[in-house]
Formats: C-alpha cells, structure tokens, sequence
C-alpha cells in the first residue's frame, strides 16, 4: 500500500488557516482568490491541479466558510453498488478538510460507512439504531473519525438490520431520526453538514432519512440501466415531500464511477444532466482503484491517496456542493 499521506490532519484547526511556511498557506494563499467558486487565479489545468493538490496536502490551509445553516443531507439510491456510501464518506471528508465541521449517519445495516471512516461498530456499540429507538442520544452515539478533527460517525452494527420490522408499530415511525438529530440533540456541536447514508431500499430506514433531510443527493453509477429505479426514488420523494417533509428536494445529484474511456459513461453523463439540468454537480466522480481499495484501510480516499484522481475529484464536488448552498442561502435570505 502505498500513498498513505504522512500529514496528520488531526492537529489543524479553523483557526490554523493563516499563511504560514510550514502548512504551506502562503502557496495557498496564491490560489485562493474565491473560495466558494473554487475558481484559481490561475484558471488552467495545471493551476487547478496544483490547487487541489496543495488543498489536500495542507489541509486547512485554503478553508470554506462556515454555512449560515446546517445542512442535512440524505444521500439515496435503491440500487446498491451506485457510490452512496463512498460519496457519503468521501464528501465529508473533502468538506472536513475545507474546513467544516461533518457528521455523517450511517443508516445502512452493513455499515461499510462506518468501517470506511475507521470507527467502531462491533455489536454493542452504541449505534444509529438506538438512536431511532431513542434510547441514546445523536451526541452520544456519535465517534470521531481518527483521521480528522472535524469529521464525526453514528455508525451501524448489525443491531439495525431489525429495525426495518421494529419500526413498523412504533409511534412517529417516519419522524425518529428527525428528533433524534433535532436542533436541541445537535446544539453546541457546530455542525455544517449531516450527511445520511441509506440502504439500499426505500423502506422505512430511507423514509426516516428522507424526513429528517432537506437535501437528497442522488448518486448515479456511470453504467448501463443508470437511470433505472430513478423514478420510483422521484415518486417517493414526492410521496415524503407531500405527506411527511414539504422542504424536502433532489438538490444535487452526482456522477460517479465515470469512466472516460467509454463512449456510455458520456451517453449516461448526458442524459443525466438532460434529466436533472442544475442539480448535477459538474465534478465527476471517476472510476479508480484507489477510491475501492481505501475503505479496507478503514479510510476515506483523502485520507488513503490524497492525490490520487478520485480523491481530488471528491475534493472539487465537495466545494462545489459546499459553494451552492451560499447562492441558495443569498437567493431566500436565509439567516443563521
Ligand atoms: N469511483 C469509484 N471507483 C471505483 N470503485 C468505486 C467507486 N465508487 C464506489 N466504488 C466501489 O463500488 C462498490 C459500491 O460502492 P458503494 O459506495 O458501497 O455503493 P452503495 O453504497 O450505493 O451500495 C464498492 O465496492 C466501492 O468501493
Ligand atoms: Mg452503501
């Protein structure tokens, strides 16, 4: 294995982002005329790599500001195997290195969220689980991720693979994870992002995802039969939206697994985007080993091979998705 960046991530602080010779902030600094664009003063190729490269290596070191409004995103796709659960990790750990504070929620029962973020979720472990049963609160249950100080974990044990059934007679069944992570069970801790990992389903574990969110991000696998499914994830966001959560939209959707070589992946990329217009970000996920191989090291790809492709395109998406909410916050007016 190789890559494994020598930079400890834990040490830096939102308060580390001055220019200073050793995290490589006066470097930084040259690049970094508008962060919420993303766009360098040095608008070529070149430049842009430099910057991302030298983001990633200094983390902190070119910082996003903090959101006017926590933002909780679910992160759904009924298909398995389309890059929920390796967007969910990796977004967040590309927003953590900008400088924003993230906890992601692992509401699949396999937890591969979990182990990608290197935090314990052997049975026993205080869980997402008893979190919808309300038997332990979301700070609690909640674990820092080791590879940064920023980055937080409800993780699942195997205990939630009951709860689909469990929670069919319980009171308030769809709106669980939504008080679980109320502003009173969140307060103090600062977070920008929630960002919730589903199932591969669109059972009650989704619903409760779905109300506690008023962002859906969809991943879409750059492949054959992409779009199948998507209308049923649409009609039941709709069904949420009408009965359980108003606010509640498809604000982004991401390409993942592109694979530049084929002529499909761009046939999909742009059927996507016909489909969806603005929502899709305009970073591409492609496909790449070192994006599969980091999890097995119980790390995100910025932690595994921080200049590696699929790294640095986690990096563009997350300051992307990061950039839309302050033109969505200027267009309502939204105050913190
Ligand atoms: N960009 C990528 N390049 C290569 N492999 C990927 C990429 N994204 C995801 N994978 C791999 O594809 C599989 C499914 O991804 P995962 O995120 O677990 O999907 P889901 O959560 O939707 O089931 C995993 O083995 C993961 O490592
Ligand atoms: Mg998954």
């Amino acid at each position: 294995m190789s890559g494994h960046s020598p930079v400890s991530r834990g040490t830096v602080s939102r308060e580390t982002s001055a220019p200073s010779p050793d995290t490589g902030g006066a470097i930084a600094d040259d690049f970094a005329a508008d962060p919420y664009s993303g766009i360098s003063p040095l608008d070529t190729p070149i430049g842009a790599a430099a910057q991302r490269a030298s983001q990633v290596l200094h983390p902190g070191s070119v910082t996003l500001p903090k959101l006017a409004e926590r933002r909780v995103i679910t992160i759904a796709n009924q298909k398995g195997g389309v890059g929920k659960t390796t967007t969910a990790v990796n977004l967040a750990s590309a927003l953590a290195i900008q400088g924003l504070t993230v906890l992601v929620v692992d509401l699949d029962p396999q937890g591969n969220a979990s182990t990608a973020m290197g935090v314990d979720h052997r049975a026993g472990t205080a869980s997402s689980y008893e979190l919808l049963l309300g038997e332990v609160s979301a700070k609690d249950a909640m674990q820092r991720s080791p590879h940064s100080e920023r980055l937080f974990c409800i993780p699942a044990t195997i205990d939630l693979a009951g709860a689909e059934i469990e929670l069919v007679s319980m009171v308030a069944r769809e709106g669980r994870l939504k008080t679980a992570l109320s502003d009173q069970a969140l307060d103090g801790l600062d977070l920008d992002f929630v960002i919730i990992d589903c199932p591969p389903s669109l059972g009650l574990l989704t619903v409760n995802a779905m109300v506690a969110a008023r962002e859906v991000l969809i991943p879409i696998q750059c492949e054959y039969y992409a779009l199948e499914g998507v209308g049923q994830l649409l009609r039941n966001i709709e069904l949420v939206q009408a009965h359980l959560n108003p606010g509640l939209h498809v604000s982004t959707v991401l390409l993942t697994m592109y694979d530049g070589r084929t002529k499909l992946a761009d046939q999909v990329a742009e059927e996507v985007r016909r489909h969806f217009g603005e929502a899709v970000l305009r970073s591409v996920i492609p496909r790449s080993v070192k994006v599969s191989e980091a999890p097995g090291y119980g790390m995100t790809v910025l932690d595994y091979d921080p200049g590696s492709r699929g790294a640095m395109s986690y990096l563009d998406a997350g300051r992307e998705l990061a950039a839309r909410n302050l033109k969505s916050a200027a267009a309502t007016g939204a105050q913190r």
